[in-house]
């Protein structure tokens, strides 16, 4: 496995395994990998001849007073993870390989960064989309991996490659949870015992609207406010949201159907969890 720092050189690597007729997956992520971004290498390893994933922790998504400082970032764990998943490189730049002094352009999401994450995270998306665009760049990949978990980000990230005609197909996969549901972050390790034992009350919550759906419930709003009031009995997590959206448009549809997202967000003890369900797919 080769471990490159230098935009330049992982490009040039890209741009000739692509010269040989070699398909390229690309895993993003910021490190502190778990079994959801294993699952990710291993889906881009099973479809790719070349395997890429970068680390990098990505200062312009994280808002002020967010955790860009305690951000884990066990980085020798890290990479024996990705060697023994079988990847062909990692892309580890410096902070001055995404952005040199030089630096300059950034990508704006438009409205649909405003909403739900992007409202309670100014400029998240916006660094999102602006780091993604130049791995994109770098990586060259023919598929691009990321998790169905952060659903927000994953539909930016279509309508980015949709509205600068980039030549990447981008793949979702299922959100990894622990036994007891909690969807896996790297921010979990933030969680101390009592915490992680209210967490998957998240889950929990949308959970049990995707199951009134099951069960003919069609109102978005009344399956966003059921599961408004399951949460409502955990003071501990404390709301930001919970919306129910089409997959493709960000909207609330007129009636709930198969394939639209139910999506949560709650700050637990500081701590932001996110989490999602699909309307009718989701295993109860
Ligand atoms: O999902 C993440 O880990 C990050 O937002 C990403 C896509 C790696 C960009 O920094």
């Amino acid at each position: 496995m080769q471990v490159v720092t230098q935009a330049q050189a992982v490009q040039q690597q890209a741009l000739a395994w692509r010269a040989a007729g070699d398909d390229v997956g690309l895993v993003p992520t910021m490190g502190a990998l778990h079994a959801g971004h294993e699952s990710l290498v291993r889906r881009a390893r099973r479809e790719n001849r070349r395997v890429v994933a970068s680390i990098f922790v990505n200062p312009l998504q994280f808002s002020p007073g967010e955790d860009l400082a305690r951000y884990p970032r066990p980085i020798q764990r890290d990479l024996e993870v990705l060697e023994g998943l079988g990847v062909d490189a990692v892309f580890q730049p410096e902070l001055d390989q995404i952005y040199p002094a030089s630096f300059r352009t950034h990508v704006d999401p438009g409205p649909w960064g405003e909403v739900l994450e992007g409202r309670s995270r100014p400029g998240h998306f916006r660094g999102v989309l602006t780091v993604v665009l130049k791995l994109l760049e770098l990586a060259r990949p023919s598929r691009a991996y990321f998790g169905q978990k952060d659903a927000q980000q994953l539909l930016l990230v279509r309508q980015l490659v949709r509205d600068f005609c980039l030549p990447v197909r981008i793949v979702s996969c299922p959100t990894v949870r622990e036994p007891d549901g909690l969807a896996l972050s790297s921010r979990n390790a933030y969680l101390d015992p009592a915490r992680r034992s209210s967490a998957p009350a998240l889950y929990g919550a949308l959970r049990q609207a995707a199951q009134a759906y099951r069960d003919g419930r069609k109102d978005p709003a009344a399956l966003e406010r059921l599961a408004v009031e399951a949460l409502s009995g955990r003071p501990e997590l404390e709301l930001d949201y919970v919306a129910l959206f089409d997959e493709a448009t960000l909207e609330r549809p007129a009636e709930a159907g198969p394939g639209n997202v139910l999506a949560g967000a709650v700050k637990l003890g500081g701590i932001r969890l996110i989490d999602n369900v699909i309307l009718g797919a989701e295993v109860l």
